[in-house]
């Protein structure tokens, strides 16, 4: 097959073959890849057509538009994708419609195995055997997950020790990653694979890895295939190393360039406050990005304050019209418990996003006739202690308090009011 699919600069355009080890521009800058769709969709009206038969998992029938040129039997897929959206618009009426994309329902529980699914399978068809990436949880669960797998690629994670929670660290343990705790934060976990991976033959499969960027894309068009091609008003999703919004907003652009879709959403990027180096840039223009130390937050997974996708992040939100804000702790978790309530199990850095949402609404920019789709980036069960903490705290507003007894029926009778 001809490859018609190459890496480009998004500052100097300079173009790399595709099947280079390469993360960067000789210029410094990230790459895009870009692939020549007119070659592998001539008539997208029948690609469409070709998808509503299709019963493949999501990556193999996304394919053509995700990394046509990965070959067949290079691909390692836990069966990721085809994740719910739920319509929780008669919960929230204040939004004409407001849905929720769980991607936390994959196999990692997390989105991460979207660009997992391109950069582990691409990483086997170079032919490497290490492959390594920093993380604040979810990626190193992802990337241990499909490098178990593959068995001949042996996963290396770099983690800011004492800042995941236990349930991420025991993901990325019990798939057989060589895990590393690293007494730094996440931003300290990212130079050091950038490092290591200049001076040895290791593959980083980080976000910066364009060709996990790849992949990401199939949550907006796995969202718009669900909604009949239907474009929604608003985007909402949180952002941390911004490498998700990036893809959201790169499998947007490509569906509006081949004619599937016929109008642009809107994106909003949402951070904690305290880790909210995109939100500063968004008030200055996008001037610059001035890097933060990020502070804790329950957010742990985009406790971040130097997004290595910044450049691309700005790009889209310039793109799709987009606005990015911050929520705070209590929003963070109040909303949290609100979704979870519903039956969707979410984690602290999803509901960043449904508090996200309620804020632009009440700030008048998310319009009440508008239609929203938020991300929820992973699952609740990610985060158990969080959920329980809160739960216990009768402080908290949407708490629910666990009733201690002794083994009597009267006591019981009491708790049950009988
Ligand atoms: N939500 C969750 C659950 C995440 O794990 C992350 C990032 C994000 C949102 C933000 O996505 O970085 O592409 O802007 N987690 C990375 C990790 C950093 O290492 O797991 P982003």
């Amino acid at each position: 097959m001809k490859d018609s699919s190459f890496f480009q600069c998004i500052s100097c355009s300079n173009q790399y073959d595709l099947h280079e080890i390469r993360y960067r521009c000789d210029c410094g800058d990230l790459l895009d890849v870009i692939h020549d769709l007119e070659y592998y969709i001539p008539n997208p009206k029948k690609w469409v057509d070709s998808l509503n038969l299709n019963n493949d998992f999501a990556f193999k029938r996304y394919k053509d538009i995700l990394l046509p040129s990965l070959p067949k039997e290079y691909l390692i897929s836990l069966y990721e994708g085809d994740t719910p959206l739920y319509d929780i618009s008669d919960r929230f009426p204040q939004f004409k419609k407001i849905m929720l994309k769980h991607e936390g329902m994959n196999p990692t529980l997390s989105f991460k195995d979207r660009g997992m699914v391109a950069g582990v399978s691409w990483a086997k068809y170079l032919g490497c055997k290490n492959i390594i990436c920093a993380s604040t949880g979810d990626t190193s669960a992802a990337m241990a997950a499909y490098s178990g797998s593959s068995c001949d690629l042996k996963g290396i994670v770099l983690l800011p020790k004492g800042k995941i929670s236990p349930e991420q660290l025991a993901q990325a343990i019990s798939y057989g990653a060589l895990t590393i705790g690293v007494e730094t934060d996440f931003d300290g976990c990212m130079k050091l694979v950038q490092e290591i991976t200049n001076r040895h033959s290791i593959y980083l499969l980080n976000s910066m890895n364009s060709i996990r960027i790849e992949g990401q894309k199939a949550i907006g068009i796995e969202t718009l295939h669900q909604l009949d091609w239907e474009v929604p008003d608003w985007f909402v999703i949180p952002v941390g190393n911004a490498g998700n919004i990036s893809a959201l907003g790169k499998g947007l652009r490509e569906l509006f360039d081949l004619g599937i879709i016929k109008k642009l959403p809107r994106l909003a990027g949402i951070q904690a406050e305290g880790s909210s180096p995109l939100v500063h840039s968004f008030k200055n223009n996008f001037i610059e990005l001035i890097p933060q130390k990020a502070k804790a937050t329950k957010a742990s997974a985009i406790q971040i304050g130097d997004p290595v996708s910044y450049k691309k992040a700005v790009r889209e939100l310039k793109y799709f019209n987009g606005y990015v804000e911050s929520v705070s702790e209590n929003e963070i978790m109040d909303w949290k418990a609100q979704i979870d309530k519903l039956g969707i199990s979410i984690c602290p850095n999803s509901s960043v996003a449904m508090a996200g949402a309620v804020k632009l609404y009440e700030k008048n920019i998310i319009k009440e006739t508008d239609h929203v789709v938020a991300i929820m980036t992973a699952h609740g069960s990610k985060f158990s202690n969080t959920a329980v903490e809160y739960h216990q705290d009768s402080s908290n507003k949407f708490s629910n308090l666990i009733k201690f007894i002794s083994p009597k029926i009267s006591n019981l009778e009491n708790v049950l009011n009988l």
